[in-house]
């Protein structure tokens, strides 16, 4: 049997960093106090003017592929994780694999919102898996959702960040990944996402107008306020369940970073304690199909995830799309 490992994390934060009071001046408005008592923002990372979504990935995946020992003409397959891209097409990978210099690798785009990143890692590592000509595969989560924000809205401006997370993965004959669970609730399709740009509803002045003059991230439609409270404990245990494992087996849980007040319910609901799990967003913000890969980087780099420990992942954005992951740490 060959097993997808992960070899090394990388992530990259951009440098400027906006305060919850330095959001309450470009809205006008006091949000800092329900930012950390509802989700535990409490500042957050923009990309600057120059930087796009594929100069991130490439940041990020530098400094998995250094970490890992792995040069860029190595990589059989590049996959990258985002709905923030840089053009509508063609796939943000191209560029991403223009700028490494990646000459001999594969590329795609996958984007299932803010569950893309642990998807991308489910396809990656069955790849990985089922064919041996791919022996180096680097899956990058990215978000450059600064650009997609109406800065008077104050339900996303307040929440979204930027920046990129990635691993690189490489073969064994021991597991490594243990298996994944996809779910998505496409009835919510209508509920959180950028609704211009597509055939939809095109990118014209009109809609524009709509948004501030871009395309803008928005909240259209409520869903239930326990949704990722009332799925996660499921995705999980069902992963679990079929992996012939118990939560009690688990070493360390790492959750979409949107709101640390639902990490909190789901870790209770597990029957878990909070320190066998971490988060970033009190300190980099919302940052979607990057902020798992990107937490990760920083669980590991604060000796959180140790070789041999079992980690789950388990990721839900717009679409509403959710997806799982197990892995046992190699590395
Ligand atoms: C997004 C989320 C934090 C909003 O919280 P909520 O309690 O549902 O907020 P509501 O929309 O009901 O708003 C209630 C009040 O909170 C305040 N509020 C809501 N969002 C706010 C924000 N981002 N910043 C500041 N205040 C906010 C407002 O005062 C609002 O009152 P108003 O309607 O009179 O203006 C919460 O729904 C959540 O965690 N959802 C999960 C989303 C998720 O995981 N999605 C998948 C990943 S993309």
């Amino acid at each position: 049997m060959r097993y997808a490992h992960i070899l090394a994390t990388g992530r990259y934060v951009p440098e400027r960093v906006l305060t919850n009071a330095d959001v309450e001046r470009v809205l006008g408005e006091p949000v800092d106090e329900w930012l950390r008592h509802n989700v535990g923002i409490e500042q957050r990372h923009v990309m600057a003017d120059h930087e796009v979504t594929s100069d991130l990935c490439v940041h990020a995946a530098e400094q998995a592929m250094r970490r890992a020992g792995v040069t860029p003409e190595q990589v059989d397959l590049l996959v990258i994780a985002t709905d923030t891209p840089d053009y509508l097409s063609p796939a943000t990978a191209s560029v991403v694999q223009a700028k490494l210099g990646a000459r001999n690798a594969g590329t795609y785009d996958l984007n299932s919102a803010c569950a893309g990143w642990v998807t991308a890692l489910d396809v990656a590592s069955k790849t990985i898996a089922a064919d041996d000509s791919y022996q180096r595969v680097l899956v990058v989560g990215a978000y450059g959702m600064s650009r997609f924000v109406n800065w008077k809205d104050k339900r996303t401006c307040t929440l979204f960040a930027d920046g990129a997370g990635a691993v690189v993965l490489g073969a064994g004959d021991t597991p490594g990944f243990l298996g994944a669970k996809l779910l998505a609730a496409g009835e919510y399709h209508d509920a959180l996402g950028i609704y211009t740009g597509g055939t939809y509803r095109p990118a014209t002045s009109e809609t524009l107008a709509l948004t501030q003059g871009r395309p803008a991230v928005q909240f259209l439609r409520k869903f239930p306020a326990t949704f990722n409270t009332d799925r996660w404990p499921v995705l999980l245990q069902q992963l679990l369940g079929r992996a012939r494992l118990g939560l009690d087996d688990v070493d360390v849980f790492i959750f979409t970073q949107l709101n640390l007040r639902t990490i909190e319910a789901t870790m209770q609901a597990l029957g878990q304690p909070m320190s066998k799990t971490h988060w970033t967003m009190d300190k980099w913000g919302y940052t979607g199909s990057a902020c798992i890969p990107m937490t990760l980087d920083d669980a590991v780099e604060q000796g959180k995830v140790k070789k041999g420990d079992l980690v789950a992942l388990c990721a839900s954005g717009g679409g509403l799309a959710m997806a799982s992951a197990l892995y046992r740490w190699t590395a």
